[in-house]
């Protein structure tokens, strides 16, 4: 039953996107379990640049079945108009399917997000807004409006509007805000089920169908490890689990379904939002700035910018662990190129003096910890033309073993560029 799965290692925008659009060539099913449109995937395919919020990045190959698993939290005007998108662009979305028990984000889990960071000042968490936080805890209070509800206009009116007491008090006593209207909400959504129930489907039971037929179902992490509600900076996280782990849930399959776990990681660091970051380049820092500028490191989804730092192999390898990951992919080392001298995060050092091999648990400690770094040669030339190992410079390459090294895991690819074949393929050995 061969499942393979594509995950953040960081803090997201490793270039997730890429890897499944790559390794979807082999695949005929292609599942997002966790997450919705906070997510922001860019694949680049002869010079056309497409940005996926909520469609697994599997829709741009003809075979592939794109799955939206009953572990993503979606919000259904985002999804029409991505599909839009894609026809627009000459894709063809009719395969789409939507499982019908992923929860809905609805007008007043936006607000209230909103509201909430606002509301929260200086300690905010930097959400991107789009009332993830929210859809989630409310799927967790049972009290969640699920894609199904809208096949059923009797049952959705009345599971909302009871759900939009308890929020209109929320809004108005507390936050000081409107309430919102049943009847607008109900119409708008109801008035969408025309261009969604075409694409409503048992996705459990699609996937285990590819399975069973021995086929390659990818499964396509958003987010990523240290965003984990779990296992990530908490409370500076998402609300989902994207580490592997999260497909079991979010797809509903059993762990042994998944052969193949592709950790991908950017061959530097950046984080969106707020949290604790040890390997960061404070702003101003003139690698930083320059890792910013050569990365283009704005966000896909809100365009803010991304906090850069060195790459943190400390992290890397708790998070090839919380996820099992069978090989990793490593993206953007060509933003490496011009630098003298690179920095990897070994180690840390707490503020008494101790000395961590491994992340802390506890976060007045993760906070404060600072980074030991082992210093390693740049290359200093233009790698964006490698096609294999062997066009690498020396330095690029040992760059890569100690990744390797550290972390004792098969390095499978490099990315050398954001296009689909500027890619270094690495077989095991090589
Ligand atoms: P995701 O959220 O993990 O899918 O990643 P994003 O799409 O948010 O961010 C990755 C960005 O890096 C996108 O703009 C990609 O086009 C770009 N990118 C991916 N791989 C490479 C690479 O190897 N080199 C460069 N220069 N850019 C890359
Ligand atoms: P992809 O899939 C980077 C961050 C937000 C914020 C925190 C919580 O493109 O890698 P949320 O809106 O999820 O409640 O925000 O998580 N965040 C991301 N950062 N890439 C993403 O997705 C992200 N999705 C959420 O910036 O710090
Ligand atoms: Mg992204």
């Amino acid at each position: 039953m061969p499942g393979a799965v594509i995950v953040g290692t960081q803090w997201g925008d490793e270039g997730k996107g890429r890897f499944t659009d790559y390794l979807a060539k082999d695949a005929s099913l292609c599942v997002r379990y966790q997450g919705g449109h906070n997510a922001g995937h860019t694949i680049i395919v002869d010079g056309e640049v497409f940005k996926l919020q909520l469609v697994p990045s599997g829709v741009l190959y003809p075979h592939v079945t794109p799955v939206i698993g009953n572990g993503v939290v979606v919000d259904p005007a985002v999804l029409i108009s991505e599909l839009d998108m894609l026809s627009a662009k000459g894709v063809e979305t009719s395969r789409l399917r939507l499982s019908g028990n992923a929860h809905l984000i609805m007008p007043y889990h936006q607000e209230i997000d909103r509201v909430t960071e606002r509301y929260l000042g200086k300690n905010k968490l930097g959400t991107t807004k789009r009332g993830i936080g929210p859809t989630y805890a409310d799927k967790a209070l049972r009290v969640g409006l699920r894609v199904q509800d809208l096949l059923d206009p009797k049952i959705f009116r009345e599971k909302l509007d009871l759900v939009l007491r308890e929020k209109n008090g929320l809004l108005s006593k507390v936050y000081n805000r409107l309430p919102m209207d049943a009847n607008e909400i109900a119409e708008t959504y109801l008035n969408m089920v025309p261009r969604l129930e075409p694409h409503i489907d048992d996705t459990v039971h699609l996937v285990h169908e590819s399975l069973e037929a021995g086929e390659w179902v990818l499964f396509e992490g958003a987010q990523a490890t240290y965003l984990d509600l779990d296992h990530g900076t908490y409370p500076f996280v998402t609300s989902s689990n994207p580490i592997a782990g999260g497909v079991c849930t979010g797809a509903g399959v059993g762990p042994l379904a998944i052969q193949r776990v592709v950790g991908v990681v950017k061959a530097y660091t950046t984080r969106v939002g707020s949290g604790p970051f040890p390997s960061e380049l404070l702003e101003g820092d003139p690698i930083g700035d320059d890792l910013v500028e050569r990365g283009r490191e704005f966000g896909t989804n809100t365009g803010r910018r991304r906090r850069p730092g060195w790459l943190d192999l400390v992290m890397l390898k708790h998070a090839t662990r919380l996820n099992t990951c069978t090989e990793l992919a490593i993206t953007k080392l060509d933003v490496l190129s011009p630098l003298k001298e690179l920095k990897v995060c070994v180690g840390y050092l707490g503020d008494d003096g101790t000395r961590y091999e491994h992340v802390p648990y506890h976060q007045s400690v993760m906070h404060k910890i600072k980074p030991i770094y082992e210093t390693l040669p740049g290359w200093g030339t233009d790698i964006e033309r490698a096609e294999k190992i062997s066009d690498l410079p020396v330095e690029a390459k040992n760059y890569v073993q100690f990744i390797e090294d550290f972390t004792k895991v098969h390095v499978s690819f490099v990315s050398v560029g954001p296009s689909r074949d500027q890619l270094v393929v690495l077989p095991r050995g090589e």
